[in-house]
């Protein structure tokens, strides 16, 4: 085991414990699984298998490797997380150290040391370094995380290098975990979720559609030729050409929808519907249905910036492009086989919907407002159909399972009589017996959920379905 040894700063069960106590109940009581430790400003749980007490030397403590390559991930996540940029980490950081573990386990490398190097080698841009972040000051930042979780120099002067060669500034990569750190760095863009996010966050600004793919690709090209480790070039290949489709079907649903946004705002919504569902048609043709499923994402995007573009809660033309959006996009959903997302862009819908037969009314225009009001309770009936269709077809996975189905189509009905308790409280609808028949839909899946949840002796659930029954059967009886 590779041990070593620090200057620790311990809190224990909310009051500080001197490492002596620390090393006395852990040598006492091995049945305690996890301890919370805070070592040097970091929360950390130790387990008692990681954590060995040096009984030769009474005031220090020896931790396993997995434990220091704990805390130094800690520290990154948490420099990631000052800095604002959950995406760092998530999108990048943990990807390249992933990929690098990999590698070092695939060529026979130090994989603590390829791992580390993952963790610090873009340290620099956690430090506001983001663009031309400087890797000889990331280097100092390096060090200094390194001594603290208790490294020794040696390892300390090996990540300092990985982080120095990784862009190419300071030379090239030479040993093994170098070169395994600069090729997980590449390969780490060569991902489709990489590049929605750059998408997202139309990067690089001030750029158009066209200019920014041309972008991606050359960049994409040049990093090719270099990747360190010259066998693994090849393993990209196929994600370059998916991401080629990818971009091509992107620009291609944006494309429809700019033209398709011209007619909404012209209130052509017949036409603006046509067209998209023509373009849903071909691509249906000419992709393959696994290609179509893996950049179901690509797809949606443009959707999702498109409706953004639109202000809630207005009554006018905006939120009916809205809705229109919203509509259409459920639609897109199920044709691509998402009832997921079909179920949440009808939820959106039937939300957008709401806000605007609410607006109609206090605009003293009770017959739109009515009429929207209908709209509202189609969406939501339709997301319930989409529910109660997977749970008669027995695939009821997509929406973890058979219990919580049934508890969501619950949720979704009471949600339904909600609607209808505030409009005929306003005075938009006057039908009591469809508020009640919601109930009774709401008041019949909670049973089901009920059954469910006792046969599995889930007291959480058994307590969820009878406060259910219990504020609902009194409305119910007023009705009566
Ligand atoms: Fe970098
Ligand atoms: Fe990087």
């Amino acid at each position: 085991m590779n041990t070593v040894r620090g200057i620790f700063n311990y809190t224990f069960a909310n009051s500080t414990a001197t490492l002596h106590e620390l090393a006395g109940l852990m040598t006492s009581s091995h049945e305690l699984d996890n301890y919370e430790v805070v070592i040097n400003g970091y929360e950390q749980t130790v387990s008692t298998g990681l954590m060995a007490v040096n009984t030769d030397f009474e005031d220090s403590i020896i931790l396993s490797s997995s434990n220091r390559l704990e805390i130094v991930r800690n520290v990154v996540i948490k420099a990631c997380e000052d800095r604002g940029d959950q995406w760092l980490w998530e999108g990048h950081i943990a990807v390249v150290a992933d990929l690098a573990s990999g590698l070092a386990a695939k060529y026979g490398a130090n994989a603590e040391l390829a791992t580390l190097g993952g963790y610090l080698h873009d340290i620099g841009r956690t430090k506001g370094m983001m663009e031309q972040h400087d890797s000889f000051e990331a280097t100092m930042v390096a060090r200094k995380i390194l001594a603290d979780a208790g490294y020794d120099e040696l390892t300390i002067s090996q990540i300092e290098r990985i982080i120095l060669v990784h862009e190419g500034k300071y030379g090239g990569p030479i040993s093994l975990e170098e070169r395994i750190v600069s090729t997980a760095d590449i390969m780490s863009h060569y991902r489709l979720d990489f590049y929605l996010t750059l998408l997202r966050r139309k990067y690089p600004f001030g750029k158009n559609d066209e200019e920014r793919k041309e972008y991606y690709f050359r960049k994409m090209d040049k990093n090719y030729s270099l990747i360190p480790l010259e066998a693994e070039r090849k393993t990209v290949l196929p994600i370059r050409e998916l991401l080629q489709v990818a971009f091509e079907l992107y620009y291609r649903v944006k494309g429809v929808l700019d033209q398709a946004k011209t007619f909404w705002e012209t209130n052509q919504f017949h036409s603006a519907e046509q067209l998209v569902s023509r373009m849903l048609d071909e691509i249906k043709e000419r992709y393959l249905p696994s290609h179509i499923a893996q950049l179901h994402d690509f797809i949606i995007l443009p959707f999702g910036e498109l409706s953004s573009l639109y202000p809630d809660s207005s009554a006018d033309i905006m939120s009916a492009i809205k809705v229109a959006v919203f509509e259409t996009k459920a639609r897109v959903y199920r044709k691509l086989g998402d009832l997921h997302g079909a179920f949440s862009a009808l939820l959106e819908t039937s939300d957008t919907l709401h806000s605007r037969a609410i607006a109609f009314w206090k605009m003293g225009e009770g017959r739109r407002s009515r009429n929207v009001f209908k709209m509202v309770v189609w969406a939501r009936l339709d997301a319930i159909e989409i529910l109660e269709n997977l749970l008669s077809s027995g695939e009821p996975k997509e929406f973890e399972g058979t219990p919580n189905l049934y508890r969501r189509i619950g949720e979704m009905y009471e949600s339904v009589a909600e609607f209808f308790i505030e409009f005929v409280e306003i005075g938009i609808e006057n039908s009591y017996i469809r508020q009640l028949r919601a109930y009774e839909r709401a008041l019949a899946s909670y049973e089901k959920y009920t059954e469910i949840a006792n046969s599995l002796d889930d007291p959480e659930a058994i307590d969820f379905a009878r406060d259910k029954k219990a504020s609902i059967e009194p409305v119910r009886r007023t009705f009566n």
